[in-house]
């Protein structure tokens, strides 16, 4: 038989119970909230004093004399707490507000006589002092009792992606796994590398087509469709900050291709830039397209089947697996086999020097239209990297944190094509088709669309082309 007293505890417990449960869901969504925001501190255990603090003897009563049913849940402790004066014998199991409210003593304090314990919440699990976790690029330590979290700005912002898709910009961002983790800083550093050009390289004199300035351009153009099997889709850098050997590889091969009316299509090795294009030795750590299309020209490349990339970029500096030499008839020669040597032919590809063709919007076009894909040199911003379809122009954002990374926002890619398509707020855009090298799962299957004749993120600031170095024997 249940006595009035035990019917009052059980339904106090359930009470307790009831409000546990609904400040754990509650605590769930404040602290996510909270965290994301902030990323300073998770004080889950704060929560619970506020909730829990004096509430024990104080709304259960305090019992005389010993009194094993004078009880209640100890949430803290896993354990039940007493508050009659028994317990104060012992003064192991009472409760935490006993003394203050049952003896009114000194109101206890949490500073001098923590009685939970040890340890950090996030998502409704506790964690041990020292626990190390990690909050996209943050790592966070429970020290104290509380999230200590390292402060970087991350190259991943949910709030960044949530303000461009709510937007009408014209295009749409993606939370991609691969920069997920990433501070902004290691993403300008790892998934760039392009060297800010030369003044030299922005004094060559601007060549224009020899197509008629009459010439009509179609509304739509794609490198692809015009030289099928003829120009070479985007590969992945992944973290080797290489975009100057990428770019440079795929033009080269994509004209070489073209020019040779597709006697010669094989993709060129960024790799046997990235190991060999020695006089810098950037290779992952940036590098300029200056020296790059020197390299094209003096040295040649080998196909990127015969030197292909390496999965392990950071092992990979050790040196440079081949050479070429001259064979005094204006040919140069591999020195070695392939690194892969599955892949037999070794041959060497070079370029004319490259040449810079003008800004304008119709050169360009003219310019791909005419003689195949081009090289861009563009400026990076933190939004782009989100980007996910669409045409792409830079939202402007009001995280400071990327102007001090000005140095490192050089990128270059290849333009392939152009079009026109409704846009933001329903109006007509022009765009580029341009090819980056992120692979394949970003972007539009490797490749963005972005806002043609206005120089967005400087695409049109500098142009470069090159001609295949072909002997008369290679001419088909
Ligand atoms: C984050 O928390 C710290 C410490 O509590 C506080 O000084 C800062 O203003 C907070 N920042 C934001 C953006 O809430
Ligand atoms: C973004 O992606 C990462 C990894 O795939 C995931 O852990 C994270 O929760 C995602 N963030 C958002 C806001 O969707
Ligand atoms: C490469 O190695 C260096 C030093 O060993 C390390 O600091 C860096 O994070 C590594 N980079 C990548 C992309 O793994
Ligand atoms: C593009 O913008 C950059 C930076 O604002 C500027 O230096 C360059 O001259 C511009 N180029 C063209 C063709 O407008």
């Amino acid at each position: 038989m249940w006595t009035g007293y035990q019917i009052l505890i059980f339904s106090f417990l359930t009470t307790e119970i009831w409000m546990e449960k609904q400040y754990l869901s509650q605590r769930g969504v404040d602290l996510e909230a909270y965290f994301t925001r902030n990323h300073t501190i998770l004080e889950g255990t704060r929560f619970k004093r506020a909730i829990f603090q004096g509430r024990y003897c104080r709304n259960f009563g305090c019992c005389e004399d010993r009194d094993d049913g004078c009880v209640t849940e100890f949430y803290e402790a896993n354990a039940l707490c007493y508050c009659d004066k028994f317990c104060d014998r012992e003064n192991s199991d009472c409760c935490p507000d006993y003394k203050s409210f049952c003896r009114e003593e000194k109101e206890w304090d949490p500073h001098t006589q923590p009685w939970y314990p040890e340890g950090c919440f996030k998502d409704g699990q506790r964690y041990e002092e020292g626990s190390v976790i990690k909050e996209n690029c943050n790592s966070c330590t429970c020290s104290g009792q509380q999230w200590k979290c390292s402060q970087h700005v991350c190259l991943v912002r949910p709030e960044l992606i949530e303000q461009v898709n709510k937007g009408d910009y014209g295009w749409t961002a993606q939370n991609y796994s691969q920069f997920w983790g990433m501070t902004l800083e290691d993403g300008f550093k790892f998934r760039l590398g392009t060297l800010p050009p030369s003044p030299m390289l922005l004094s060559m004199n601007e060549m224009t087509a020899s197509l008629p300035a009459t010439t009509d351009l179609p509304e739509f153009f794609v490198a692809s469709y015009k030289w099928p099997g003829w120009t070479h889709g985007p590969l992945d850098q992944k973290n080797c900050a290489a975009s100057w050997a990428f770019s440079t590889a795929s033009v080269a091969a994509d004209r070489i291709a073209i020019q040779s009316k597709g006697r010669y299509t094989a993709n060129l090795s960024p790799q046997n830039l990235i190991s060999c294009c020695a006089k810098n030795r950037h290779g992952c750590n940036s590098g300029s397209i200056d020296r790059a299309w020197w390299y094209l020209r003096k040295r040649g490349l080998v196909s990127h089947a015969c030197y292909p990339l390496f999965k392990d970029q950071n092992a990979t500096n050790s040196g440079c697996a081949m050479a070429s030499r001259s064979d005094g008839r204006g040919k140069r020669h591999a020195t070695k086999p392939c690194p892969n040597n599955i892949e037999k032919s070794n041959r060497i590809y070079q370029c004319s020097p490259p040449y810079r063709v003008s800004s304008s919007e119709t050169e360009i076009m003219k310019e791909i239209m005419q003689n195949g894909p081009v090289q861009a040199i563009m400026k990076v911003h933190e939004d782009f990297f989100h980007y996910k379809t669409g045409i792409y122009r830079h939202v402007t954002s009001t995280n400071k944190e990327s102007e001090k990374f000005q140095k490192l926002q050089t990128h270059a890619v290849k333009l392939t094509g152009w079009g026109t398509l409704r846009g933001a707020q329903g109006r007509k855009e022009k765009f580029w088709i341009a090819a980056n090298s992120w692979g394949k799962s970003w972007g539009e299957n490797g490749y963005f669309r972005i806002l043609r004749g206005v120089n967005e993120s400087d695409i049109e600031k500098l142009i470069i082309a090159a001609w295949g170095q072909l002997t008369s024997s290679d001419e088909p």
